[in-house]
């Protein structure tokens, strides 16, 4: 490299001491392999103690750094849940696990039998609601750590039907709107549980009877870091009533078009791309669907004035006035229009999301109406979200401020313990610690930290 090129180069990160990365390295292997069950990672040993569908995506993008194969085991654990009509379930359960370890419980969803016309696995316990589509891209991105151990174990040609099933499902059955677009059905669903954004379509639900179930998550976490004993009744109340009616998508009470889930779609649709092109399928089905998607995303969820994506209320047929980071992790979708990116990029580092002090993304603006420092998603920041920022800032040349994102991200992953969320403010670790996405996408950052964007 020439020395005009290296000045021109002010951008590459101020490398950490070799011997703290070794350190937190070592801390961010000791979750994973304490948190490995066999077949899969639990997201914590005592809040989550069963395999969850988009920890174990981001898990396997950091589990791909110690051990590939592991990496491989995790995702196709996941997939081999599949029901026949193509969706990975939330929750697969761990028949070792004691049923009140967790609620809802295998005995609530009673998979095998109420899901059984959706084509529910028989001999499996599993939730019946989704996650968030990462799965696509942990598993490129799980194969790219080894091409050769991959080839070997025909891992690419074994998930691409599920994962082809699986995109399927969200692009069909679950086109509530009929736009394109993915929709969710309960706030598990998008993965940000009590995000402000749910409260408006959430209020026409009426909460289950709270002597009808009994809070797990309570006898491990605090109460101020948690969903409210009201949410949780409404989160029963869907659950129950999706269950009752076979799992079937139609006539949803709660039904909504959440922005990063349907980024996540279109990302691992490149990635589809990609590992048909590797194993010889047609990539441009899969493209296609993704430039749809895109498409569908800009036209229906933008909102130039917020300077952000919305979630799209179905029920109602508006747009959320609520700004989550859901409307920012877009940033992560290739070939967006430049007024969006400079717009995105705005918000990023206005008043609403950026946490000065820590210098991480606040999972609800920081400015709004139901901001909580300390409650789950109304206001606390993530490391998963942030990996997937400092990832479109990547994609975008915003190579300083993802920099400054990943820097802010190792930082907090230490000092918090691996937590699973933190204060905004003061990066003080809330909920459970040795989380297992904060450890995997720490070995992630780590080791690749300049990503190539999956396109
Ligand atoms: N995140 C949910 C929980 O807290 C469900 O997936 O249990």
């Amino acid at each position: 490299m020439t020395a005009l090129l290296m000045a021109n180069r002010p951008l590459d990160p101020p490398v950490p001491a070799a011997a703290a990365d070794l350190t937190l390295r070592r801390g961010a292997a000791r979750v994973l392999l304490r948190n490995w069950t066999g077949a899969s990672t639990v997201p914590s040993r005592t809040l989550y103690p069963h395999q969850w569908s988009w920890d174990s995506a981001f898990i396997a993008i950091g589990l791909r750094h110690l051990s590939p194969r592991r990496a491989q085991r995790e995702l196709e654990t996941l997939l081999g849940a599949q029901w026949d009509d193509g969706r990975v379930p939330h929750i697969v359960f761990n028949p070792a696990v004691p049923l009140g370890a967790y609620f809802p419980s295998p005995d609530f969803w009673r998979s095998s039998q109420a899901g059984a016309a959706a084509g529910a696995p028989a001999a499996i316990e599993t939730s019946g609601i989704v996650q968030p589509p990462v799965h696509a891209l942990a598993a490129w991105l799980v194969h790219e750590a080894d091409p050769a151990e991959s080839a070997r174990r025909g891992f690419l040609a074994r998930v691409y039907p599920r994962l082809t099933a699986w995109h399927r499902y969200l692009t069909s059955a679950r086109d509530l709107g009929g736009a394109g677009l993915a929709a969710v059905v309960h706030p598990w669903e998008p993965g940000m549980d009590n995000s402000p954004c749910w409260d408006g379509p959430l209020a026409r639900i009426a909460p289950a009877d709270p002597s009808s179930f009994r809070r797990a998550d309570l006898d491990h976490g605090h109460a101020d870091d948690r969903p409210t004993d009201v949410d949780y009744g409404r989160y029963v109340r869907l659950a129950a009533d999706y269950r009752d009616s076979g799992y079937a998508d139609d006539g949803h009470a709660f039904a909504v078009e959440d922005p990063s889930v349907n980024a996540l779609l279109i990302v691992s649709e490149y990635a589809l791309a990609r590992i048909a092109r590797a194993t010889g399928a047609d990539p441009l089905v899969h493209e296609q669907s993704a430039q749809r998607l895109t498409d569908a995303l800009v036209s229906r969820l933008w909102d130039a004035e917020a300077g952000q994506f919305l979630c799209r209320d179905l029920v109602s047929g508006r747009l959320v006035q609520e700004r989550s980071v859901a409307g920012l992790v877009p940033l992560i979708v290739p070939g967006l229009p430049d007024d969006i990116v400079r717009s995105l990029l705005d918000t990023l580092d206005g008043p609403h999301f950026r946490a000065d002090d820590t210098g991480l993304v606040a999972s609800y603006a920081l400015t709004g109406h139901a901001f909580d420092r300390t409650r789950y998603w109304r206001g606390p920041a993530w490391f998963n979200t942030a990996w997937l920022i400092a990832r479109g800032l990547r994609l975008y040349r915003a190579d300083d401020r993802a920099e400054r994102l990943r820097a802010a991200f190792l930082d907090t992953a230490r000092t918090s313990g691996f937590a699973e969320y933190v204060d905004p403010f003061t990066g003080d670790g809330r909920g459970t610690r040795d989380f297992g996405w904060t450890a995997a996408l720490t070995l992630d950052l780590l080791t690749t930290p300049h990503p190539e964007a999956v396109r």
